[in-house]
C-alpha cells in the first residue's frame, strides 16, 4: 500500500534503540542507568494531583474551548507577570495538547508548501518533522560552542532567502541546555523582523534555568510567538498540557486549526494545571530545579573529568551535550557499546540533526545524584580499558 513521500522523510528516535537494548539488558537482570530519558524523574506534584482528583469527582470533563479554559489563560498570563515581569493579555495565550501542539500549530500558521524554516543543528527533532509534514522545508544551520549551540542573528541573515518564512529557537534548548543570550535575542528578533519574517521561541525549558534570572523574549516582542509547557519545569509530561503566545491578530486563525486538528486540550490536564500556580506547588517545583542544579553541577564537571568535551556549561534544562570523540569511536557505536559493558544508556547526538552528529552525545539528569555518581564510576571504570 502506497503512503506518503513525507513519513518516509521522518525520521525514528534513534534513543528508541537504546532504551530497546536498555530494557533487554534490564529484562536480563542488568542493572540499567538511564540517563537518555528526556523527561523529570519527579512525579506530578501532590496539589496538582489532589486538583485532577476533584475535577474528576466532580464529572464536568466536556470538550473546552479550543483555546483553553478561561481560569488557565488568566493563571498563566499572571504566572508571566509574576515571574518573568511580563505583561501578556491572556486572550493572546492558546492552551494546547502539550507544546507539540503549540509547536505545530504555529508552523500551521505560518508555513506554506517550499517555504523555509530556519533551525539549530543540533535541535530538538520534531520540529524539522513538523515541518516536513507541512511541506515545507526545515533548515538546519549548524552551529557549535561559539555560538552556545544557538542561531544568532548573523547566522539567520546570512540563511534568508526569498522562502524563508522564519526562524524557530529552542532556549535553553534540547540537546545541548545552552540558551541564548539575552543581547543577542534581542538581535534575533530584530534580524526575523527586518527579513519580514517570523520568530517562534520555544521556552519550554525556561522554567529550569540556573544561571541568571530567566528572561521571557517576550519582554522583547508581542509579535513573536513563544511556546511553552507544562511538562518540563511542571513536572507533567503524560498530562499533554502546553501553551503558546501569539501576536493577538493570529488568535481566531489559530482557534480554528486547533478546532480542527484536536477540538480541544484535554479538560482533566487543564483542571489540574490550575493547581501548578499554587504558592505550595511552586514551592515543591523549585525545590526540584535546585535538585536538578545539584546533579548538573556534579555531572558536568565529572564528565569532563572522564575526557568528555563540555566546552559550553549548560545553563537550563536537564541535558548534557558532550563531545565523545576522544574515546575513538562515533556517538552511535559509544552509546551501545557504553550501554553494553556498563548499563549507562545515553543518546547519540544523530537523533538531533547532522552537524557533527557523529561526534556527540546526549546526558540527560533526569535520575537521582546517587545513580548519576554511579553512572560516573562505571564509565570512570570502562573507558580505560578502550584505549
Ligand atoms: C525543546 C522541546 N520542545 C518541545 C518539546 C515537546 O514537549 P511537550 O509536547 O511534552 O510539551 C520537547 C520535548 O522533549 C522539547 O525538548
Amino acid at each position: 500500500m502506497r503512503t506518503a513521500a513525507r513519513v518516509h522523510e521522518i525520521a525514528p528516535f534513534h534513543v528508541m534503540e537504546v532504551q530497546t537494548a536498555a530494557r533487554a539488558l534490564e529484562a536480563a537482570g542488568r542493572s540499567v542507568i538511564h540517563m537518555e530519558i528526556g523527561e523529570p524523574d519527579f512525579p506530578t506534584p501532590q496539589p496538582v494531583l489532589a486538583a485532577a482528583h476533584a475535577a474528576i469527582a466532580d464529572g464536568g470533563v466536556y470538550y473546552t474551548s479550543a483555546l483553553g479554559i478561561p481560569e488557565l489563560r488568566q493563571a498563566i498570563a499572571t504566572y508571566y507577570r509574576d515571574r518573568y515581569g511580563v505583561s501578556v493579555a491572556a486572550e493572546r495565550i492558546i492552551v494546547t495538547a502539550g507544546s507539540s501542539a503549540a509547536l505545530l500549530l504555529t508552523l500551521a500558521l505560518l508555513v506554506n508548501r517550499d517555504e523555509q524554516i530556519l533551525l539549530a543543528d543540533p535541535g530538538y527533532p520534531c520540529n524539522r518533522h513538523f515541518v516536513r509534514t507541512l511541506e515545507g522545508e526545515a533548515v538546519g544551520l549548524p552551529v557549535g560552542p561559539e555560538s552556545n549551540y544557538q542561531l544568532t542573528a548573523e547566522l539567520i541573515d546570512r540563511a534568508w532567502t526569498s522562502r524563508t518564512r522564519g526562524a524557530l529557537i529552542a532556549s535553553p534548548s534540547n540537546p545541548t541546555g545552552t540558551s541564548v543570550r539575552f543581547g543577542e535575542m534581542r538581535r534575533i528578533v530584530d534580524a526575523v523582523e527586518a527579513n519580514g519574517g517570523r520568530l517562534i521561541v520555544d521556552e519550554i525549558y525556561l522554567g529550569l534555568s540556573y544561571a541568571e534570572p530567566p528572561r521571557s523574549a517576550l519582554e522583547l516582542s508581542h509579535d513573536i510567538f513563544v511556546i511553552s509547557s507544562f511538562s518540563k519545569y511542571f513536572n507533567m509530561t503524560g498530562w499533554r498540557l502546553g501553551w503558546l503566545v501569539a501576536p493577538e491578530r493570529h488568535v481566531r486563525d489559530i482557534e480554528k486549526l486547533a478546532q480542527n486538528l484536536y477540538i480541544s486540550p484535554a479538560t482533566l490536564s487543564q483542571r489540574a494545571a490550575l493547581a501548578c500556580f499554587k504558592p505550595e506547588t511552586l514551592a515543591i517545583l523549585e525545590e526540584r530545579r535546585r535538585e536538578f542544579l545539584t546533579r548538573r553541577d556534579f555531572l558536568v564537571p565529572a564528565l569532563r573529568a572522564l575526557g568528555f568535551g563540555i566546552p559550553v556549561t549548560p545553563t537550563g534544562g536537564f541535558f548534557v551535550y558532550a563531545d565523545c570523540t576522544p574515546f575513538g569511536m562515533d556517538s552511535e557505536r559509544f552509546c551501545v557499546e557504553a550501554l553494553m559493558a556498563t548499563g549507562v544508556a545515553a543518546t547519540p547526538g544523530v537523533d538531533f540533526g547532522r552537524y557533527r552528529a557523529e561526534a556527540h552525545m546526549r546526558f540527560a539528569y533526569t535520575v537521582a545524584l546517587p545513580k548519576l555518581e554511579e553512572g560516573v564510576r562505571r564509565l570512570a571504570a570502562w573507558l580505560p580499558t578502550l584505549t
